[in-house]
C-alpha cells in the first residue's frame, strides 16, 4: 500500500504523524511511504531524514491524497482538506467526530474509512492511540496552568506549590484517567495540593496508592465538585466516555462559583467540552475570561511539544498502521482487532456506536457496513 503522509494544517498544529525512525519499519513490511515536502519541519524532522528512511518525497498536501490509500495523520480534516477526501481512502489519525459533524458529513459524502485513533480499543478496555497525547496534556495541563497563575499572564500571582509560609495553590481535576493522572502527577510534583474527582472507584483507589496519599481521590458528584471547585485555584477537567461528547461535569453555576482569576483548563474539548458553555480555543490565543474564571481549550494541546508529541505518537500507531497496511480494512473488521473499533466512518455509513448516538446519526455495525 501506498501510505501518505500531508503536513497537519490545523491552527498552529506542527506535528507529524509519522517520524522517520519508523519508516524504515513500514517500508520493509513491503509499503510506499510518501511526504509532503517540509511536512516535518516544525517537529524538527527534515526531508532528508525521512529520504533517509526510505520514503519519498511529495511537493504538494493534495499529491499525498491523491496518491495515499492510507493518509497517515495527527489531527482531524480541517475543512481546506475536504475536497481532498475520496471514495476508497483510509484517513487515519484523531477525528473527534462526536464533536465535528462537518468532519462527519464530509467523511460521508465522499465515503472516505474514517479510522479514528481515539476509540482503538484493546480487548482490556485500554485506548492505546489515544494514551500518548493525553498523557503528554495531562502534563501540558500543569504546566500551563503554572503559568497562568503568574502575574505576567494577568494570573492571580501564585505559585503553585507555594513556599514554606504561603498556601500551596488548590488543584482540582475531574476525570482521573490518563490526562488527569499525568496533571495531577506533575502538580503534586510542583507542590500543589491536588484532589482527583472521578466516578470510577478503582481508579481513585489506584491513584491514592501509587501517589501514596499525596493525590486524595474523591467520588464525583455535583454536589462535591461544586464545594471544591468554589475554592480552587486551577481545575483540570478531562472526562470521557470513549467515541461519545464529553458530559458536562462542569455547570454554569459551577463555574459562577469559582474565584477570581481561578483557571479551568478543560482538556476534553475535542470531545466537545465537559464546561457548559465552554468554547474551544487555539494555541495561537488559548485563553478568554468568562467571568472571573480564566478559560483554557485549546483542541490541540500536544501540538506545543511537536517532537515529543509527533515521536510519541508514532511509536505507539505505526504498528497498528503496519497492520492495517497488511490485510486492509475488512480483515481488520471481521477478524475483530482493536483497530475495528476505531473504525468511525465506512462507504457513507457512520460505524462506531457511540458516535452515532452522538450526532443522531444511524449506526450501522462495521461488519454489516463492509457487506454493503
Ligand atoms: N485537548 C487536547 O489537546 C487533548 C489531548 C489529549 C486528550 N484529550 C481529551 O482528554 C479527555 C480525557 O482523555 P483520557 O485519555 O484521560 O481519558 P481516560 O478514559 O483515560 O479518562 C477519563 C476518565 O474520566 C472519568 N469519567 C467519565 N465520566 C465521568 C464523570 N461524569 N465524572 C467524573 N469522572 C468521569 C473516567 O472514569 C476516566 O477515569 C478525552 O476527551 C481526550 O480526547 C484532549
Amino acid at each position: 500500500m501506498i501510505i501518505g503522509v500531508p503536513r497537519e494544517v490545523k491552527s498552529g498544529e506542527q506535528r507529524i504523524g509519522l517520524t522517520p525512525d519508523k519508516v524504515d519499519s513500514v517500508v520493509k513490511a513491503g509499503h510506499k511511504v510518501i511526504v509532503e515536502s517540509s511536512a516535518g519541519l516544525g517537529a524538527g524532522f527534515k526531508d532528508e531524514d525521512y529520504t533517509a528512511a526510505g520514503a519519498g518525497i511529495v511537493p504538494n498536501h493534495a499529491d499525498v491524497y491523491e496518491q495515499a490509500d492510507i493518509v497517515v495523520k495527527v489531527k482531524e480534516p480541517q475543512p481546506e482538506e475536504f475536497e481532498l477526501l475520496r471514495e476508497g481512502l483510509i484517513l487515519y489519525c484523531y477525528l473527534h467526530l462526536a464533536a465535528e459533524p462537518a468532519v462527519t458529513e464530509a467523511l460521508i459524502k465522499t465515503k472516505t474509512i474514517g479510522i479514528a485513533y481515539e476509540t482503538v480499543q484493546e480487548k482490556d478496555g485500554s485506548l492505546p492511540l489515544l494514551y500518548p497525547m493525553s498523557e503528554i496534556a495531562g502534563k501540558l495541563a500543569a504546566q500551563v496552568a503554572a503559568r497562568l497563575l503568574q502575574s505576567d499572564y494577568d494570573g492571580s500571582g501564585r505559585l503553585l506549590g507555594g513556599v514554606p509560609g504561603t498556601e500551596a495553590c488548590r488543584f482540582i481535576v475531574v476525570g482521573g484517567g490518563t490526562v488527569g493522572f499525568n496533571a495531577a502527577l506533575i502538580a503534586t510534583g510542583l507542590g500543589a495540593r491536588v484532589t482527583v474527582f472521578d466516578r470510577n472507584l478503582e481508579r481513585l483507589r489506584y491513584i491514592e496508592h501509587i501517589s501514596r496519599g499525596s493525590i486524595k481521590g474523591l467520588f464525583s458528584t455535583p454536589g462535591a465538585l461544586s464545594q471544591f471547585l468554589a475554592r480552587a485555584d486551577v481545575v483540570v477537567s478531562s472526562v470521557l466516555i470513549p467515541g461519545a461528547k464529553a458530559p458536562k461535569v462542569v455547570t454554569r453555576e459551577m463555574l459562577a462559583g469559582m474565584k477570581e482569576k481561578s483557571i479551568m483548563i478543560d482538556v476534553a474539548i475535542d470531545q466537545g467540552g465537559s464546561v457548559e458553555g465552554v468554547k474551544p480555543t487555539t494555541l495561537a490565543k488559548p485563553t478568554y475570561r468568562d467571568g472571573k474564571v480564566t478559560m483554557y481549550a485549546v483542541t490541540n494541546i500536544p501540538g506545543m511539544v511537536a517532537n515529543t508529541s509527533s515521536v510519541s505518537l508514532s511509536n505507539t500507531t505505526y504498528n497498528y498502521l503496519i497492520k492495517l497496511a497488511q490485510v486492509g480494512v475488512d480483515s481488520i473488521v471481521r477478524e475483530g482487532h482493536p483497530l475495528a473499533l476505531g473504525l468511525n466512518t465506512y462507504n457513507g455509513h457512520v460505524t462506531h456506536p457511540a458516535v452515532a448516538g452522538a450526532l443522531n446519526h444511524e449506526y450501522v455495525p462495521p461488519i454489516k457496513a463492509i457487506a454493503s
